[in-house]
Protein backbone atom coordinates (compact mmCIF):
# COMPACT_ATOMS: atom_id res chain seq x y z
CA UNK A 1 0.00 0.00 0.00
CA UNK A 2 1.51 3.15 -1.00
CA UNK A 3 1.43 6.42 1.60
CA UNK A 4 2.22 5.34 4.67
CA UNK A 5 3.06 2.18 6.92
CA UNK A 6 0.03 1.89 9.29
CA UNK A 7 -1.90 -1.27 9.29
CA UNK A 8 -4.64 -0.71 6.99
CA UNK A 9 -7.11 -1.51 9.85
CA UNK A 10 -6.32 1.18 11.89
CA UNK A 11 -7.07 4.03 9.99
CA UNK A 12 -9.16 5.82 11.01
CA UNK A 13 -12.54 7.57 9.46
CA UNK A 14 -11.57 10.60 6.98
CA UNK A 15 -13.40 13.48 6.84
CA UNK A 16 -14.39 14.14 2.70
CA UNK A 17 -16.32 17.07 2.93
CA UNK A 18 -18.39 18.93 5.55
CA UNK A 19 -20.06 15.87 7.74
CA UNK A 20 -19.18 13.06 4.32
CA UNK A 21 -16.67 10.48 6.56
CA UNK A 22 -14.90 7.46 4.50
CA UNK A 23 -15.58 4.59 6.38
CA UNK A 24 -14.47 2.78 4.08
CA UNK A 25 -11.74 -0.05 3.75
CA UNK A 26 -8.57 -0.81 2.44
CA UNK A 27 -6.99 -3.76 0.63
CA UNK A 28 -3.70 -3.50 -0.36
CA UNK A 29 -2.35 -6.93 -1.02
CA UNK A 30 -5.17 -7.81 -3.53
CA UNK A 31 -3.67 -9.09 -6.80
CA UNK A 32 -6.43 -10.13 -8.63
CA UNK A 33 -10.33 -9.27 -8.76
CA UNK A 34 -12.78 -11.11 -10.09
CA UNK A 35 -10.08 -13.80 -11.31
CA UNK A 36 -9.21 -11.56 -14.70
CA UNK A 37 -8.55 -8.02 -12.83
CA UNK A 38 -4.82 -7.48 -11.82
CA UNK A 39 -4.98 -5.33 -9.17
CA UNK A 40 -1.09 -4.50 -8.97
CA UNK A 41 -1.65 -1.69 -6.13
CA UNK A 42 -4.28 -3.61 -4.43
CA UNK A 43 -7.54 -1.95 -4.16
CA UNK A 44 -10.35 -0.25 -1.47
CA UNK A 45 -13.84 -0.94 -0.94
CA UNK A 46 -15.31 3.37 -0.64
CA UNK A 47 -17.93 3.72 1.86
CA UNK A 48 -19.02 6.67 2.91
CA UNK A 49 -21.37 8.69 5.90
CA UNK A 50 -23.71 11.45 5.08
CA UNK A 51 -24.78 13.59 7.98
CA UNK A 52 -27.88 15.57 7.94
CA UNK A 53 -29.53 17.32 10.68
CA UNK A 54 -32.24 14.39 10.63
CA UNK A 55 -30.64 10.96 9.99
CA UNK A 56 -27.56 9.48 8.72
CA UNK A 57 -27.46 8.19 5.12
CA UNK A 58 -24.71 5.10 4.45
CA UNK A 59 -23.71 5.18 0.86
CA UNK A 60 -22.06 1.42 -0.26
CA UNK A 61 -20.35 -0.92 2.04
CA UNK A 62 -17.19 -3.17 1.71
CA UNK A 63 -16.06 -6.58 0.51
CA UNK A 64 -17.48 -9.20 3.28
CA UNK A 65 -14.01 -9.75 4.54
CA UNK A 66 -13.50 -6.30 5.71
CA UNK A 67 -16.83 -6.06 7.68
CA UNK A 68 -15.27 -5.59 10.89
CA UNK A 69 -13.11 -2.57 10.10
CA UNK A 70 -15.90 -0.95 7.71
CA UNK A 71 -17.64 -1.20 11.33
CA UNK A 72 -15.51 0.19 13.56
CA UNK A 73 -15.09 3.28 11.05
CA UNK A 74 -18.85 3.23 10.87
CA UNK A 75 -19.00 3.77 14.66
CA UNK A 76 -16.61 5.99 15.02
CA UNK A 77 -18.44 9.04 13.17
CA UNK A 78 -22.54 7.76 14.01
CA UNK A 79 -24.51 5.27 16.09
CA UNK A 80 -27.06 3.19 14.71
CA UNK A 81 -29.79 4.32 15.72
CA UNK A 82 -28.93 7.83 13.81
CA UNK A 83 -28.96 5.82 10.62
CA UNK A 84 -32.02 6.34 8.63
CA UNK A 85 -30.69 5.64 4.50
CA UNK A 86 -28.55 3.00 3.39
CA UNK A 87 -28.04 3.75 -0.59
CA UNK A 88 -26.53 0.98 -2.72
CA UNK A 89 -25.38 2.08 -6.07
CA UNK A 90 -24.64 -1.22 -7.09
CA UNK A 91 -24.77 -4.48 -5.40
CA UNK A 92 -22.18 -6.51 -6.58
CA UNK A 93 -20.39 -8.27 -3.29
CA UNK A 94 -17.34 -5.80 -2.94
CA UNK A 95 -19.88 -3.30 -2.11
CA UNK A 96 -22.39 -5.36 -0.25
CA UNK A 97 -20.43 -7.34 1.71
CA UNK A 98 -21.09 -5.91 4.64
CA UNK A 99 -24.88 -4.99 4.75
CA UNK A 100 -26.26 -7.91 6.23
CA UNK A 101 -24.28 -7.04 9.52
CA UNK A 102 -25.21 -3.58 9.21
CA UNK A 103 -28.80 -4.64 8.41
CA UNK A 104 -28.37 -6.46 11.83
CA UNK A 105 -27.72 -3.57 13.72
CA UNK A 106 -29.59 -1.10 12.08
CA UNK A 107 -32.54 -3.15 10.83
CA UNK A 108 -35.02 0.37 10.79
CA UNK A 109 -32.87 2.29 8.05
CA UNK A 110 -34.58 2.38 4.80
CA UNK A 111 -32.57 1.00 1.66
CA UNK A 112 -32.53 2.96 -1.18
CA UNK A 113 -31.56 0.83 -4.61
CA UNK A 114 -31.95 1.18 -8.05
CA UNK A 115 -35.31 -0.79 -9.59
CA UNK A 116 -32.95 -3.26 -10.87
CA UNK A 117 -31.00 -3.33 -7.91
CA UNK A 118 -34.31 -4.84 -6.09
CA UNK A 119 -33.73 -8.01 -7.57
CA UNK A 120 -29.90 -8.50 -6.36
CA UNK A 121 -30.53 -7.53 -2.85
CA UNK A 122 -33.48 -9.89 -2.34
CA UNK A 123 -31.50 -12.54 -3.48
CA UNK A 124 -28.41 -11.13 -1.20
CA UNK A 125 -30.70 -10.62 1.62
CA UNK A 126 -33.34 -14.17 1.15
CA UNK A 127 -35.90 -14.59 3.40
CA UNK A 128 -35.10 -11.44 5.85
CA UNK A 129 -35.19 -9.04 2.85
CA UNK A 130 -39.22 -8.99 3.61
CA UNK A 131 -38.54 -7.48 7.13
CA UNK A 132 -36.47 -4.51 5.83
CA UNK A 133 -37.87 -1.25 4.36
CA UNK A 134 -36.97 -1.50 0.59
CA UNK A 135 -37.06 1.82 -1.62
CA UNK A 136 -36.60 1.84 -5.30
CA UNK A 137 -35.23 4.96 -6.41
CA UNK A 138 -35.24 6.67 -10.15
CA UNK A 139 -33.93 9.55 -11.86
CA UNK A 140 -34.49 12.71 -9.78
CA UNK A 141 -35.68 10.71 -6.34
CA UNK A 142 -34.28 12.46 -3.23
CA UNK A 143 -34.13 11.58 0.01
CA UNK A 144 -34.14 14.15 2.80
CA UNK A 145 -31.39 13.83 5.74
CA UNK A 146 -32.77 17.03 7.24
CA UNK A 147 -30.94 19.87 6.06
CA UNK A 148 -29.70 17.84 3.01
CA UNK A 149 -30.94 15.88 0.73
CA UNK A 150 -29.74 13.26 -1.71
CA UNK A 151 -30.60 12.68 -5.49
CA UNK A 152 -30.67 9.55 -7.63
CA UNK A 153 -29.44 9.39 -10.86
CA UNK A 154 -30.57 5.71 -12.52
CA UNK A 155 -27.50 4.73 -14.74
CA UNK A 156 -27.47 1.12 -15.51
CA UNK A 157 -24.96 -1.28 -17.03
CA UNK A 158 -22.07 0.97 -15.72
CA UNK A 159 -21.77 -2.28 -15.23
CA UNK A 160 -23.88 -4.09 -13.99
CA UNK A 161 -27.69 -3.64 -14.73
CA UNK A 162 -28.43 -2.41 -10.87
CA UNK A 163 -25.89 0.78 -10.80
CA UNK A 164 -27.09 4.20 -9.81
CA UNK A 165 -24.84 7.21 -9.31
CA UNK A 166 -26.25 9.37 -6.02
CA UNK A 167 -25.62 13.43 -5.88
CA UNK A 168 -25.87 15.30 -1.99
CA UNK A 169 -26.78 18.11 -3.60
CA UNK A 170 -25.75 20.73 -1.04
CA UNK A 171 -22.25 19.53 -1.33
CA UNK A 172 -22.18 19.08 -5.11
CA UNK A 173 -20.62 15.80 -4.14
CA UNK A 174 -21.68 12.54 -6.56
CA UNK A 175 -21.44 9.00 -5.73
CA UNK A 176 -20.22 6.87 -8.49
CA UNK A 177 -19.46 3.48 -7.38
CA UNK A 178 -17.57 1.72 -10.21
CA UNK A 179 -17.60 4.45 -12.61
CA UNK A 180 -14.64 6.61 -12.71
CA UNK A 181 -13.18 4.53 -10.09
CA UNK A 182 -10.12 2.25 -10.25
CA UNK A 183 -8.41 -0.38 -8.39
CA UNK A 184 -6.00 1.66 -6.64
CA UNK A 185 -5.05 1.63 -2.48
CA UNK A 186 -3.89 4.33 -0.89
CA UNK A 187 -4.42 5.41 2.24
CA UNK A 188 -3.97 9.12 1.08
CA UNK A 189 -7.21 9.10 -0.64
CA UNK A 190 -7.36 11.69 -2.53
CA UNK A 191 -6.37 12.12 -6.08
CA UNK A 192 -4.37 15.22 -4.91
CA UNK A 193 -2.05 13.16 -2.76
CA UNK A 194 -1.96 9.59 -3.54
CA UNK A 195 0.70 8.03 -6.05
CA UNK A 196 -0.08 8.30 -10.02
CA UNK A 197 -3.30 6.54 -10.59
CA UNK A 198 -3.76 7.22 -14.61
CA UNK A 199 -2.69 3.59 -15.39
CA UNK A 200 -4.82 2.22 -12.97
CA UNK A 201 -7.63 4.33 -13.84
CA UNK A 202 -7.47 3.80 -17.86
CA UNK A 203 -6.79 -0.34 -16.95
CA UNK A 204 -10.17 -0.33 -14.71
CA UNK A 205 -11.97 1.69 -17.60
CA UNK A 206 -10.80 -0.61 -20.40
CA UNK A 207 -11.51 -3.83 -18.60
CA UNK A 208 -14.92 -3.17 -16.31
CA UNK A 209 -16.56 -0.07 -18.39
CA UNK A 210 -15.30 -0.54 -21.89
CA UNK A 211 -17.83 -3.51 -23.07
CA UNK A 212 -20.69 -1.13 -21.60
CA UNK A 213 -19.11 2.18 -23.81
CA UNK A 214 -22.60 2.84 -24.86
CA UNK A 215 -24.04 3.11 -21.66
CA UNK A 216 -20.88 5.08 -20.08
CA UNK A 217 -22.00 7.76 -22.49
CA UNK A 218 -25.47 7.70 -21.15
CA UNK A 219 -24.67 8.00 -17.82
CA UNK A 220 -22.35 10.82 -18.53
CA UNK A 221 -24.94 12.98 -20.12
CA UNK A 222 -26.87 12.43 -17.41
CA UNK A 223 -24.20 13.70 -14.86
CA UNK A 224 -22.14 15.79 -16.47
CA UNK A 225 -24.81 18.72 -16.45
CA UNK A 226 -24.41 18.67 -12.62
CA UNK A 227 -22.50 21.41 -10.62
CA UNK A 228 -19.58 18.63 -9.51
CA UNK A 229 -17.38 19.59 -6.37
CA UNK A 230 -16.46 16.12 -6.17
CA UNK A 231 -16.81 12.75 -7.22
CA UNK A 232 -16.36 9.61 -4.82
CA UNK A 233 -16.28 6.45 -6.36
CA UNK A 234 -16.59 3.28 -4.77
CA UNK A 235 -12.60 1.81 -5.25
CA UNK A 236 -9.56 3.70 -5.85
CA UNK A 237 -8.74 7.65 -5.28
CA UNK A 238 -11.88 10.60 -4.24
CA UNK A 239 -11.62 12.85 -7.32
CA UNK A 240 -12.04 16.26 -5.56
CA UNK A 241 -9.28 17.88 -7.38
CA UNK A 242 -10.75 18.73 -11.39
CA UNK A 243 -13.48 16.14 -11.17
CA UNK A 244 -14.29 17.31 -14.38
CA UNK A 245 -11.64 16.06 -16.14
CA UNK A 246 -11.79 12.87 -15.28
CA UNK A 247 -15.36 12.75 -16.87
CA UNK A 248 -13.80 14.85 -19.98
CA UNK A 249 -11.19 12.00 -19.46
CA UNK A 250 -14.12 8.92 -19.92
CA UNK A 251 -15.06 10.86 -22.40
CA UNK A 252 -11.90 10.56 -24.25
CA UNK A 253 -12.15 6.97 -23.48
CA UNK A 254 -15.36 5.87 -24.77
CA UNK A 255 -15.25 8.25 -27.86
CA UNK A 256 -16.63 6.49 -31.25
CA UNK A 257 -15.19 6.92 -34.82
CA UNK A 258 -15.65 9.86 -36.25
CA UNK A 259 -17.81 9.44 -39.21
CA UNK A 260 -15.40 11.49 -41.57
CA UNK A 261 -13.09 8.19 -41.16
CA UNK A 262 -15.36 6.06 -43.40
CA UNK A 263 -17.76 7.78 -44.19
CA UNK A 264 -21.16 6.16 -44.93
CA UNK A 265 -19.31 2.46 -45.37
CA UNK A 266 -19.86 -0.19 -43.24
CA UNK A 267 -16.70 -2.35 -42.22
CA UNK A 268 -15.85 -6.04 -42.37
CA UNK A 269 -12.59 -7.10 -41.08
CA UNK A 270 -11.31 -10.37 -42.56
CA UNK A 271 -8.78 -12.00 -40.10
CA UNK A 272 -6.98 -15.33 -41.06
CA UNK A 273 -4.31 -18.14 -40.59
CA UNK A 274 -3.40 -20.02 -42.89
CA UNK A 275 -1.25 -23.51 -42.76
CA UNK A 276 -0.76 -24.47 -46.39
CA UNK A 277 -2.21 -20.99 -48.00
CA UNK A 278 -5.32 -22.69 -48.87
CA UNK A 279 -7.45 -20.76 -46.03
CA UNK A 280 -5.82 -17.69 -47.13
CA UNK A 281 -6.25 -18.35 -50.91
CA UNK A 282 -10.13 -18.65 -49.59
CA UNK A 283 -9.31 -14.89 -47.32
CA UNK A 284 -8.71 -13.14 -50.43
CA UNK A 285 -11.79 -14.42 -52.57
CA UNK A 286 -14.00 -13.64 -49.63
CA UNK A 287 -11.80 -9.98 -50.04
CA UNK A 288 -12.53 -9.40 -53.24
CA UNK A 289 -15.94 -10.39 -53.29
CA UNK A 290 -16.83 -8.35 -50.28
CA UNK A 291 -14.42 -4.94 -51.43
CA UNK A 292 -17.09 -5.35 -54.68
CA UNK A 293 -19.69 -3.64 -52.75
CA UNK A 294 -18.90 0.46 -52.89
CA UNK A 295 -20.73 0.65 -49.50
CA UNK A 296 -18.31 -1.65 -47.71
CA UNK A 297 -15.01 -0.97 -47.01
CA UNK A 298 -12.97 -4.27 -46.42
CA UNK A 299 -9.36 -5.04 -44.57
CA UNK A 300 -7.92 -8.36 -44.55
CA UNK A 301 -4.94 -9.35 -41.57
CA UNK A 302 -3.12 -12.22 -41.75
CA UNK A 303 -2.78 -13.42 -37.96
CA UNK A 304 0.39 -15.12 -39.09
CA UNK A 305 1.52 -12.45 -36.89
CA UNK A 306 0.85 -13.92 -33.31
CA UNK A 307 0.02 -10.61 -31.74
CA UNK A 308 -3.80 -10.07 -31.82
CA UNK A 309 -4.42 -6.90 -28.80
CA UNK A 310 -3.87 -4.98 -31.26
CA UNK A 311 -6.90 -5.71 -33.10
CA UNK A 312 -9.39 -5.37 -30.40
CA UNK A 313 -9.65 -1.71 -31.20
CA UNK A 314 -10.36 -2.13 -34.88
CA UNK A 315 -13.08 -4.85 -33.94
CA UNK A 316 -14.72 -2.51 -31.80
CA UNK A 317 -15.45 -0.36 -34.54
CA UNK A 318 -15.96 -3.20 -37.45
CA UNK A 319 -19.57 -3.65 -38.44
CA UNK A 320 -18.40 -7.31 -39.46
CA UNK A 321 -15.67 -9.88 -38.75
CA UNK A 322 -15.08 -12.66 -40.84
CA UNK A 323 -12.67 -15.41 -39.81
CA UNK A 324 -10.79 -17.97 -41.66
CA UNK A 325 -9.23 -20.90 -39.78
CA UNK A 326 -8.01 -24.24 -40.97
CA UNK A 327 -8.95 -26.65 -39.28
CA UNK A 328 -6.12 -29.31 -36.92
CA UNK A 329 -6.52 -31.04 -34.37
CA UNK A 330 -10.25 -30.88 -34.70
CA UNK A 331 -10.55 -27.30 -33.99
CA UNK A 332 -9.93 -23.90 -34.93
CA UNK A 333 -5.94 -22.53 -34.63
CA UNK A 334 -4.76 -20.81 -31.29
CA UNK A 335 -4.35 -17.41 -32.99
CA UNK A 336 -8.41 -17.04 -33.45
CA UNK A 337 -9.29 -18.10 -30.43
CA UNK A 338 -6.86 -15.52 -28.92
CA UNK A 339 -8.51 -13.25 -30.81
CA UNK A 340 -11.92 -14.05 -29.87
CA UNK A 341 -10.82 -14.94 -26.08
CA UNK A 342 -9.29 -10.69 -26.26
CA UNK A 343 -12.46 -9.78 -27.05
CA UNK A 344 -14.48 -10.34 -23.91
CA UNK A 345 -13.66 -6.53 -23.06
CA UNK A 346 -15.38 -4.73 -26.03
CA UNK A 347 -19.18 -5.14 -27.08
CA UNK A 348 -19.90 -7.65 -29.68
CA UNK A 349 -23.58 -7.84 -29.62
CA UNK A 350 -25.12 -7.77 -32.88
CA UNK A 351 -21.74 -7.44 -35.07
CA UNK A 352 -21.93 -9.22 -38.02
CA UNK A 353 -20.02 -12.97 -37.86
CA UNK A 354 -18.74 -15.01 -40.18
CA UNK A 355 -16.34 -17.83 -40.91
CA UNK A 356 -14.07 -19.95 -43.64
CA UNK A 357 -11.63 -22.36 -43.78
CA UNK A 358 -9.73 -25.30 -45.62
CA UNK A 359 -9.40 -28.56 -43.63
CA UNK A 360 -8.21 -31.80 -44.12
CA UNK A 361 -10.47 -34.46 -42.75
CA UNK A 362 -13.38 -33.32 -40.44
CA UNK A 363 -13.49 -29.26 -41.06
CA UNK A 364 -14.65 -29.05 -37.41
CA UNK A 365 -12.91 -25.07 -36.97
CA UNK A 366 -15.65 -23.48 -38.87
CA UNK A 367 -18.72 -24.15 -37.10
CA UNK A 368 -16.88 -24.05 -33.82
CA UNK A 369 -16.19 -20.29 -34.58
CA UNK A 370 -19.42 -20.00 -35.74
CA UNK A 371 -21.00 -21.17 -32.64
CA UNK A 372 -18.48 -18.92 -30.54
CA UNK A 373 -20.02 -15.72 -32.45
CA UNK A 374 -23.03 -16.84 -31.56
CA UNK A 375 -22.10 -16.91 -28.54
CA UNK A 376 -21.31 -13.85 -28.20
CA UNK A 377 -24.37 -12.53 -29.70
CA UNK A 378 -22.83 -11.71 -33.05
CA UNK A 379 -25.26 -12.55 -35.96
CA UNK A 380 -24.18 -15.26 -37.95
CA UNK A 381 -26.89 -14.74 -41.11
CA UNK A 382 -24.78 -16.72 -43.47
CA UNK A 383 -23.21 -20.60 -43.33
CA UNK A 384 -19.94 -20.37 -43.13
CA UNK A 385 -17.87 -22.12 -46.10
CA UNK A 386 -15.48 -25.21 -45.89
CA UNK A 387 -13.23 -26.11 -48.54
CA UNK A 388 -11.54 -29.59 -48.48
CA UNK A 389 -7.94 -29.28 -48.91
CA UNK A 390 -6.71 -26.04 -51.42
CA UNK A 391 -9.95 -24.65 -53.17
CA UNK A 392 -10.61 -25.27 -57.20
CA UNK A 393 -11.23 -22.28 -59.00
CA UNK A 394 -15.45 -23.15 -58.90
CA UNK A 395 -14.73 -23.01 -55.19
CA UNK A 396 -12.65 -20.08 -54.88
CA UNK A 397 -15.81 -18.24 -56.73
CA UNK A 398 -18.00 -19.69 -53.99
CA UNK A 399 -15.93 -17.78 -51.28
CA UNK A 400 -16.08 -14.46 -53.70
CA UNK A 401 -20.07 -15.19 -53.88
CA UNK A 402 -19.68 -15.53 -49.88
CA UNK A 403 -17.98 -12.21 -49.53
CA UNK A 404 -20.53 -10.23 -52.15
CA UNK A 405 -23.59 -11.46 -49.43
CA UNK A 406 -21.81 -10.77 -46.16
CA UNK A 407 -21.08 -7.45 -47.85
CA UNK A 408 -24.91 -7.18 -48.87
CA UNK A 409 -25.83 -8.14 -45.28
CA UNK A 410 -23.97 -5.17 -44.37
CA UNK A 411 -25.90 -2.67 -46.76
CA UNK A 412 -29.01 -4.17 -45.91
CA UNK A 413 -29.72 -6.06 -49.90
CA UNK A 414 -30.01 -9.06 -48.04
CA UNK A 415 -33.04 -9.28 -45.44
CA UNK A 416 -31.07 -11.39 -42.26
CA UNK A 417 -31.37 -14.84 -41.37
CA UNK A 418 -29.63 -16.39 -38.49
CA UNK A 419 -28.32 -19.66 -39.40
CA UNK A 420 -29.57 -22.72 -37.03
CA UNK A 421 -26.81 -23.94 -34.95
CA UNK A 422 -27.72 -27.78 -36.19
CA UNK A 423 -26.76 -26.45 -39.39
CA UNK A 424 -23.48 -26.00 -38.31
CA UNK A 425 -22.61 -29.28 -36.93
FE1 LIG B 1 -16.84 -2.76 -7.56
FE2 LIG B 1 -18.88 -3.93 -9.87
O1 LIG B 1 -18.10 -3.90 -8.23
Amino acid sequence: MQGGSQPPEAIRPVEVADRVQWIGALDPHLRNFDIILRTANGTSYNSYAVRGSSGVAIIDTVKQEFTDPFLRRLEAVTRYDEITTLVLNHLEPDHTGAVPELLRRAPHVEICVSPRGVQVLRALLKDDFDSYTVRVVRTGDTVSLGDRRLRFLTTPYVHWPDTQCTYLEEQQLLFTCDLMGCHFCDERLFNDCVGDFRFSFEYYFEHIMRPFKRYVIEALDLIEPLDIAMIAPSHGPILRSHPREYITHYRRLVKTRLASEVGNQKTLLIFYVSAYGATSQMAYAVYAGAAENPGVRVSLFDLQVGEVTPFVDLIEEADALAFGTPTINGDAVKTVWDLLAGLVDIDTKGKLGAAFGSYGWTGEAVPMVEARMQGMKMRVPEKGIKIKLHPTEDELEDCRAFGRRLAAHLTGEVAAREIDISDLL
